[in-house]
This record gives structure tokens, sequence and C-alpha cells, in this order.
């Protein structure tokens, strides 16, 4: 686990246990589990800012951190809410350079990730192999005498988080204008990074896991503007069929990857949740959620229906915000506000998601 200021007594102590060949014990006073995410901007707490430096500012972050953290939304993400419930802090990006705290894990989303390597620069092969060299790396400063940092039973005890897939799918969508069976003969193959992405995670280690599907990107405002539709595009609610479509199609294999490694991973737990309906159900019932206008940005141009035109996008000149953003679900025409975050936060932490119906606290404190 992470050390920080263990007592002389403990550190004597974890000497001699040290001698008698148990170096796999920590000098810990506390032992709690940690986090290591991966995914895109939905749990993106800084790294794309961090590594590639694109201004991500202020309107970003106005409710809650007051400054530009590199998150996209007006505050908190849903991964910041699973951390105040655990009572930790949030996470650092692995690119963060400048003083990182990864006491209560490593965060290796970036805004943008695809599953599929792409021109994007973070793809999930490539937040797997740097948390390869994170771990491997966190081992050798140990083992010279580094403090704060994570230790083989802190790896081993950790939940493995991964949130992934949106950009691709709207990426095909759009490749193939709308039509959904080209995005459907995609599907296996982001399916299949994702597949690689927890059996690598599993070789080197991890044993909990916290899979979220996707979301229906059909109700984004963004998407709601940019494609020109008739209502016979729209589902019952009024988002858009094809995108949720792909969405549903999507996630149905992630389920399935996920019941092929419980069977060949024994000794992993691997929870799979259902974010696709917290978040539907949020748009559908919006106003039992007090929520208003549920398919307009809080954040952007144009006004009504949507709130989205590019000529001016979120933080770009001539944009503008809302009264109250805690009334919108969608901040900047796709990114979620920290009001809807909080709420799906709590749908999450329920349990009533998850296959198996494991909760975020139980896979946590448990020790496997
Ligand atoms: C977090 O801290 C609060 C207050 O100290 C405590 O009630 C709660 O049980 C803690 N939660 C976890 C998951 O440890
Ligand atoms: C890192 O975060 C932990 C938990 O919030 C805190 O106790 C610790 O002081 C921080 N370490 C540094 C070097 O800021
Ligand atoms: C880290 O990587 C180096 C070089 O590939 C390897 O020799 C070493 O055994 C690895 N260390 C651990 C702790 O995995
Ligand atoms: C895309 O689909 C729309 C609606 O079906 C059609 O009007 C348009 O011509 C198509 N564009 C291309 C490039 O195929
Ligand atoms: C903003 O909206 C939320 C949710 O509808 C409501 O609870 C809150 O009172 C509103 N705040 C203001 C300042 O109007």
């Amino acid at each position: 686990m992470v050390c920080r200021g263990a007592p002389k007594h403990l550190i004597l102590l974890v000497w001699m246990w040290a001698f008698l060949g148990m170096s796999t014990l920590s000098a810990c006073t506390e032992e709690r589990p940690i986090l290591v995410n991966f995914g895109d901007s939905n749990s993106d707490t800084g790294g794309v800012l961090a590594g590639t430096g694109l201004p991500i500012g202020l309107p970003h972050g106005i409710t809650f951190f007051h400054r530009g953290t590199g998150r996209l939304g007006d505050g908190r993400l849903i991964i910041d809410f699973f951390c105040e419930h655990l009572n930790l802090s949030y996470l650092s990006p692995y690119l963060d350079s400048l003083v990182p705290n990864f006491s209560s894990g490593v965060n290796f989303a970036v805004s943008g990730a695809t599953t599929l390597p792409q021109f994007v620069p973070f793809a999930l092969d490539v937040q797997i192999r740097q948390f390869i060299r994170f771990k491997n790396r966190s081992q050798e400063l140990i083992s010279q005498g580094s403090r704060n940092l994570i230790n083989v039973k802190g790896f081993r005890d950790a939940i493995y988080m991964i949130d992934i897939g949106q950009n691709d799918l709207l990426l095909a969508l759009y490749a193939s204008n709308l039509t959904y069976p080209p995005v459907l003969e995609k599907i296996p193959s982001f399916l299949a990074e994702i597949k690689l992405a927890i059996q690598n995670l599993y070789q080197f280690g991890a044993r909990k896991f916290w899979i979220h599907n996707t979301g229906p990107l059909g109700c984004a405002p963004k998407e709601l503007a940019l494609h020109p539709h008739t209502n016979s595009d729209l589902d019952r609610i009024g988002c858009l069929e094809v995108h949720n479509k792909v969405a549903k199609a999507f996630n149905k294999g992630l389920r399935v990857i996920c019941e092929e490694m419980r069977l060949m991973y024994k000794d992993a737990t691997i929870v799979y949740v259902d974010i696709y309906a917290i978040k539907y159900d949020l748009f559908d019932k919006y106003k039992k959620y007090g929520f208003e206008a549920p398919f307009m940005a809080c954040c952007g141009y144009g006004g009504p229906p949507n709130n989205y035109d590019r000529k001016a996008t979120c933080g770009q000149p001539g944009y503008s915000i809302c009264k109250n953003a805690s009334s919108s679900i969608v901040w900047d025409g796709v990114h979620y506000t920290e009001a809807a975050n909080q709420v799906s936060t709590a749908s999450i932490l329920s349990g009533h998601y998850s296959t198996p119906r494991v909760k975020l606290d139980q896979l946590w404190l448990a020790s496997l």
C-alpha cells in the first residue's frame, strides 16, 4: 500500500519481518486500497492537459474547482465522486509531471482516447503500457528507498477501472454516415482491445475490475445538433436512435466479454456496470432528478433546441453559460454536468446496476 510517515517502531517491525522473509508486508500505518483508472474524457482528471498541453481552462471547472483542471465538465466527474465516497483524494494523472500524488491511485485516462490505436496519442493499449511501466518503475524506486509510492500489495488490492469505447463508436458512426451495419462490423475490434487490456492487467496482477459500459450517445446535444434528423430518426424520448443502437450493441458485447473473463479468471472479480441505463434514465425522467431541457447544453451557443454550434463551442469566443448548471444534464454538448455525474454516481454506488451485484465499497474492502 501507499506508505507515508510510518512511525519508527513500525519501520523496525517491518525490518524484522523482512528479515524473516515476509518482505511483502508493508510499512503502512493504514491499509487502503487504491484506484487505477483507464479511459477517456468520462474519467480524465487532467491527463490530456498534462499530456498535450491543450489549454482546457475555464469555463470548465467553474462549478467546483473554479479553475481549469483538465476535466471536461463544470466540476467533478464520476471518478471524483468515487474518490470522495471512498475517502480518497482525487486521482493524479499518470502524465502529471508536477507533484503528482499517487497515494489514492493513478489515472491513465485521457480525453479523446479510443480502444483502437488511432491518431489520438493515448489509446487504451498505450494506457496499459504506461501502467506496466508505472508498476515496474514503482517497484524499482521503492527498492531504492523511495516513499509515497504504490507497492506490490497496493497494486494487488487495487480496483482497476475501465471506461472507454464511446469515441470509437462515434468515429465509426461518422465514417459510416450514421449507418448501423458498418459500425456493428467494427465493434468486435473495439471489444477485442478491452479484452486484451483486461488480460494484460490480469497478467500484471490485477484481480479486481470495475468496467463501465458506454452511455446513450444519441442523447448528447452535440449529436442532435450536428446530425439533421426527422422524428423517425429519434427514439421514444428524443435521442438519435442509431447512436443508441450502436451503444447498446457495444454494451452487449462488453457484457459477454466480462462473462468470459469471469470464467477464465476464477480468482478475479469483474464487475460490469450499466452506465447506459443510468444515464438514459436521466434523460428519460429528467424532471424526477431536478433537471430541465435535457437535450440543451448548458455551455455553448445558439440556444434551443440544443444550444450547440460548432461556431462557438463551450470556451470558444461567443459561447455562453446557462444560469444554473445544476439544472442541466449535459455541460458542453458532450460531457455531463457535475450535477448529472453526482446523480449517476449515486445510482452506481447503489449496486443495482452492477453485474454481479457487487457494490464498489464491497469490492474496495474485499481482499482477495
Ligand atoms: C469515509 O469517512 C466517513 C467519515 O469519516 C466514514 O463514515 C465512512 O465510513 C468512510 N467511508 C469509507 C468507504 O471508508
Ligand atoms: C497525498 O495525498 C494524501 C491523501 O490525500 C495526503 O495525506 C498526502 O499528504 C499527500 N501527499 C503529498 C506529498 O501532498
Ligand atoms: C522491470 O523491467 C525491467 C526491464 O524490462 C526488468 O528487468 C525488471 O525485472 C522489471 N522489474 C519488475 C519489478 O517487474
Ligand atoms: C449521408 O446520409 C444522408 C441521409 O441519409 C444523405 O442525405 C447523404 O447524402 C449521405 N452522405 C453521404 C456522403 O453518403
Ligand atoms: C439550480 O438548479 C438546482 C436543480 O434544479 C436547484 O436545486 C437549485 O436551487 C438551483 N439554484 C439556483 C441558484 O437557482
